[in-house]
């Protein structure tokens, strides 16, 4: 598979059999994921994966949490800013419009979309995923190279035929995270990153992008 078509082919996926990831895909994808450019070479983003009791562990006390009830810790970041000018509130509100209609599921819901919500915390049925932390003090540029890691690994993976979602719905529960993989304390939780191979039943959304013209000025 070339780059375009692993660009082209990933989406998030949201259905994934609970067979896991081969540990010799997962060994190749992220030796190769290391090659990831970062400012400085500061290589600054900290991978945990789990698979096995770990991840049913995570997966067992956060879904104990949803089931009493319980929102979430107290962010240590802020997922968007406060108020979400145009067109981004549009795009927001698009993505959240096409994945519950997907589903059938009505806008104003709000019960069936906290239920699909919630399988973000399941990993959407998958066995293996990685949690990605970042030093609480390192700023905006090593947020983006903690990205670009993490896109890296997206493609390795659709060249392995896999597929991913990556989310930042961890970070909701972020001490429970900390709890099972116990980092460092100066570690934060950035976000989390379910893969493995799609259900029969997965819905491919293939989400609409802006033109080139929104997004990219060509100055000659
Ligand atoms: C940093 C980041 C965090 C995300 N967090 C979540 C999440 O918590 N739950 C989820 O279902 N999708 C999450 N997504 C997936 C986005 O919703 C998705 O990438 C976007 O809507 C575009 O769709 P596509 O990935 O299918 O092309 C996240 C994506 C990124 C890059």
């Amino acid at each position: 598979m070339d780059v375009y078509e692993a660009v082209q082919s990933r989406q998030s996926i949201r259905a994934f059999t609970d067979r896991p990831v081969p540990r010799d895909v997962l060994d190749r994808v992220l030796t190769a994921a290391v090659r990831t450019p970062s400012g400085g070479n500061l290589q600054p983003w900290h991978i945990y994966v789990l698979t096995g009791d770990r991840l049913a562990e995570l997966k067992k006390r956060i879904a104990e949490r949803v089931a009493a009830g319980d929102s979430g810790d107290e962010p240590e970041f802020a997922f968007y800013p406060p108020r979400l000018a145009s067109p981004y509130r549009e795009r927001l509100a698009e993505m959240g419009a096409r994945r519950y209609g997907a589903l059938g599921i009505a806008y104003d819901d709000t019960e069936a979309r906290a239920r699909v919500r919630a399988e973000n915390w399941n990993c959407f049925g998958a066995s293996t995923a990685l949690f990605c932390y970042l030093d609480r003090n390192m700023p905006a540029p090593q947020w983006a190279d903690a990205g670009m890691y993490l896109q890296t690994v997206m493609l390795l993976l659709r060249s392995e035929g896999l597929h991913s979602c990556t989310q930042i719905a961890w970070a909701e529960y972020h001490r429970t995270v900390d709890e099972v993989i116990s980092p460092p304390a100066e570690r934060m939780l950035f976000c989390g990153m379910s893969m493995g191979f799609p259900h029969p039943a997965a819905t491919h959304l293939c989400l609409p992008r802006a033109s080139l013209a929104e997004t990219v000025t060509f100055l000659e």
